[in-house]
């Protein structure tokens, strides 16, 4: 298939989830996602004999259409899967590449400044999609039904409409400026000129076109014919500079999820270019030297809160795409490496973060979807997809009906320089031709001795602090139920501060976090979208659960 260029597989799988005699198939299947009608899609796959890796295709396609501000078409997203028959983890990295036009300064006016509205609205913001790309490679090499039929239910929604809801309402607030600005986007996605009150039907005849070309010449239409004329024209009229070669040219990449043991439970996650699996384990791999049952809430809190700020600074020293630069990966991701970095952790008293390692010492030692499912043979998907902020950049090319994303924010379009969720970088995560922008998406697998849990977000930053947080609730005995519960607090390094979702904390809880040197703030409001599945490996018993911050639904079949 000309879109995949496949590495040398052997190399990308890492053996998986021990299996043993005592280990029953599930009882079900489950689908978790944040959308009715996509978790609803997936369900109806696996009904009719698909696959978890079907259902995955289906319902990542119906997220495309029914949460136009999320994931989409003309964005990219991390596939993380479990293939039960051999027992191996595979990843899929169908992240978006920039053009081959692209720069390090490109964001920078003539005296160095960094135009940031340029990284985030218009054609410039966006990078080539990878999500067809994504959705082709897993039905060809994983799925069981014919790629139209799991594309099906997408394409009806697409043309017969779907009704928003109170957060479609919120993401086309959040960007009626921008979308007024493209009077194609404008049109479609809102309510003469204003964000549409829930109720309000948006059809999508040109995106259903686009996916059914999509499904009937397994992406070939999208990166060499007919629609990428018209993406390039788009993009090209909206100030952008991508060529047809950059989308005849775009492979998605098999790569090995990143892996550790936490306390004798195994966790498998989003390698590079997602920072998401490193700093996650980094994390955990400093949280193992303590043991957290025995500490108090807030002493607790202090510890996830110094591993986090340890975490998030190799982030912004060490990662980036690893196709264009050397990542330490043994390194960050050993015990001892977690050993070193703990030394200066102290257990009453807040470290400083600029008084951390300088970044490049070389010492040693907003919107996105996520959903998980699982099917009946112990086949696992977990997968964050993402076009970056509510409604991408904004542009809707002529004739596709595709939102192109903004990912190119992700990169560090200038040093030290923070992007839209204050993120900074030092060199390792610069722009250049063709190189993948450094991602936060975290879709992640968790087992421990009887029980196996799929988890992720979308969330920005927060989304590898969201997930730790649900990981160390799930390590502690949680439930699904718990693990999108449970409050949210997250610290990134720079600003060095703890930010905490609405309500999380107790004004007593904050003073005593203050006691200990800690800056806090509180969020406006409650953040993250999180979708879990567990498995309890004995009984076969699944259950799953979706965010209540969201809209979104869990369902399992017996
Ligand atoms: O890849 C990333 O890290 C970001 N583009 C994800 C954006 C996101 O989660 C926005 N959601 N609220």
């Amino acid at each position: 298939m000309f879109i995949l260029r496949v590495l040398c597989c052997s190399l990308l799988l890492t053996a998986a989830m021990a299996v043993d005699s005592e280990t029953s198939h599930p009882d079900g299947f489950a689908v978790s996602s944040a959308h009715p009608q996509a978790t609803r899609a997936g369900i109806k796959i696996l009904k009719a004999g698909g696959n978890a890796f079907d259902a995955a295709i289906a319902v990542a396609a119906t997220l495309a259409v029914v949460e136009p501000y999320s994931s989409g078409i003309g964005g990219g997203g991390f596939f993380l899967l479990h293939v039960a028959e051999d027992d191996s983890n595979v990843f899929i990295d169908a992240r978006e590449t920039a053009p081959k036009a692209a720069s390090a300064d490109m964001y920078l006016d003539d005296e160095g400044e960094f135009l940031r509205s340029k990284s985030l609205t218009g054609g410039l913001a966006a990078g080539i999609p990878g999500m067809p790309a994504g959705l082709v490679y897993l039905s060809e090499n994983f799925g069981r039904l014919e790629f139209t039929t799991n594309m099906a239910e997408a394409i009806r929604l697409a043309k017969e409409g779907f009704l928003t809801g109170k957060r479609y309402n919120a993401m086309a607030s959040y960007r009626t400026e921008d979308l007024n600005n493209f009077p194609g986007s404008a049109e479609l996605f809102l309510d003469n000129g204003f964000a549409p009150k829930p109720g309000f039907r948006v059809f999508q005849q040109e995106l259903a076109r686009t996916l059914e070309l999509i499904a009937q010449t397994n992406g070939h239409a999208f990166y060499k014919g007919e629609i990428a004329k018209r993406l390039v024209s788009g993009v090209l009229a909206t100030g952008g500079i991508w060529s047809l070669d950059d989308l005849a040219d775009y492979t998605v990449k098999l790569r090995s999820p990143v892996t550790t043991t936490y306390r004798g439970s195994k966790i498998v996650s989003a390698p590079p270019p997602s920072s998401g699996g490193i700093v996650l384990i980094e994390a955990l791999n400093i949280l193992e030297r303590y043991d957290l049952s025995v500490e108090t809430d807030i002493d607790r809190v202090h510890l996830v809160v110094e591993a986090m700020r340890r975490g998030y600074r190799d982030r912004a020293d060490f990662l980036g795409d690893p196709d264009f630069i050397n990542i330490p990966l043994e390194r960050l991701l050993s015990k001892s490496y977690a050993d070193g970095v703990a030394e200066n952790i102290s257990t009453t008293k807040a470290s400083v973060s600029l008084e951390l390692a300088p970044l490049e010492s070389k010492v040693e030692g907003r919107d996105t979807t996520h959903f998980s499912i699982i099917d009946a043979e112990g086949n696992l998907v977990a997968a964050t997809l993402s076009i970056n902020t509510p409604f991408g950049s904004g542009v809707v090319p002529k004739g596709t009906g595709v939102v192109l994303n903004n990912e190119m924010d992700d990169f560090s379009a200038r040093r030290m320089t923070p992007n839209t969720y204050g993120l900074v970088g030092a060199g390792a995560n610069s722009i250049a031709p063709r190189k993948r922008p450094l991602s936060s998406m975290t879709p992640t697998f968790i087992e421990s001795n009887d029980r196996v849990a799929i988890l992720g977000t979308p969330g920005g930053s927060r989304i590898i602090s969201m997930v730790l947080v649900s990981a160390l609730e799930f390590l502690r005995g949680g439930d699904a139920e718990s693990m999108v519960v449970a409050k949210r607090y997250h610290h990134q390094y720079l600003p060095d501060q703890i930010n905490y979702e609405k309500g999380g904390f107790t004004m007593s809880e904050v003073s005593n976090l203050r006691g200990k040197g800690h800056q806090l703030k509180e969020s406006s409001r409650n953040y993250g979208n999180m979708q879990v599945v567990t498995w309890e490996k004995k009984s076969g018993k699944i259950a799953a659960a979706s965010d209540p911050r969201g809209e979104g639904q869990a369902t399992v079949e017996k």
